[in-house]
């Protein structure tokens, strides 16, 4: 499993390198645009509460593994009411007609959201302890990068605004910490799972997989940011 973990961690600092978190640093840009992309976002945090508690939890369970990835999923199942917070208190809670918001959610634009949703689904769905685990850790590295870089832009926004944040902000991070959370020394025990020849190979082309599908859905959200301008809308509002 170390050499999976490994992997991860390699990918995850390629995933960093992503023009979107460029695009996020860059100051010369106002604070609310580089956030632009969240209402893209929408159907895979939303969503994600679901792939907690409908494919990743499993109870009652005696895997002492499954039992780990169960508590997990209790911190990260209700993400999503921040992000719903945030939305309003970033000024992105822009009013839209009922059958306008259901062309948008499942609209061309959207579209690598809801591929990443149903590729989690696929894998994680019937998947063995040790496949959830990969899914958790890859969704673990690339929202502690995703956050990492929203908390650096809600600092700015605080100062401009006063509005507090949850979702984008440290707060979330402190929770997204890049690995499993909920058992002290859970890396030790990861380190020191053994995997089969044939698992190995399976999980290290999960996380390649894994990894193309959320380069796909970040690319997707810079694609977005830079084609909806903030203030215009603001002002055809
Ligand atoms: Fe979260």
């Amino acid at each position: 499993m170390q050499e999976v973990l490994t992997l991860i961690e390699q990918k995850k600092q390629e995933y960093a390198q992503l023009p979107l978190f460029n695009f996020m640093r860059d100051k010369t840009i106002n604070h609310r645009q580089r956030l632009a992309w969240a209402p893209c976002a929408a159907h895979f945090i939303m969503n994600f509460a679901e792939l907690n508690k409908y494919f990743l939890r499993v109870e009652p369970t005696n895997d002492p593994i499954q039992r780990l990835i169960n508590k997990h999923t209790y911190e990260d199942d209700h993400h999503w009411l921040w992000f719903v917070e945030d939305m309003k208190n970033l000024e992105l809670d822009k009013s839209l007609k009922f059958s306008d918001a259901l062309k948008f959610l499942w609209g061309e634009e959207t579209k690598n959201a809801r591929w990443l949703n149903y590729q989690l689904y696929r894998y994680t769905c019937q998947a063995t302890p040790i496949q959830k685990i990969i899914v958790i850790e890859v969704t673990e590295a690339t929202g502690n990068i995703m956050f990492s870089a929203t908390a650096e832009i809600c600092k700015e926004a605080k100062a401009i605004t006063e509005k507090p944040c949850r979702y984008f902000t440290d707060f979330h991070l402190d929770f997204e910490t890049g690995h499993m959370t909920g058992e002290s020394g859970i890396e030790e025990i990861l380190q020191h799972i053994q995997l089969s020849e044939v698992n190995r190979q399976e999980a290290l082309e999960l996380v390649e997989n894994l990894f193309t599908v959320f380069t796909q859905f970040t690319s997707d959200l810079l694609v977005y940011a830079e084609n909806h301008k903030i203030e215009q809308e603001l002002k055809a509002a």
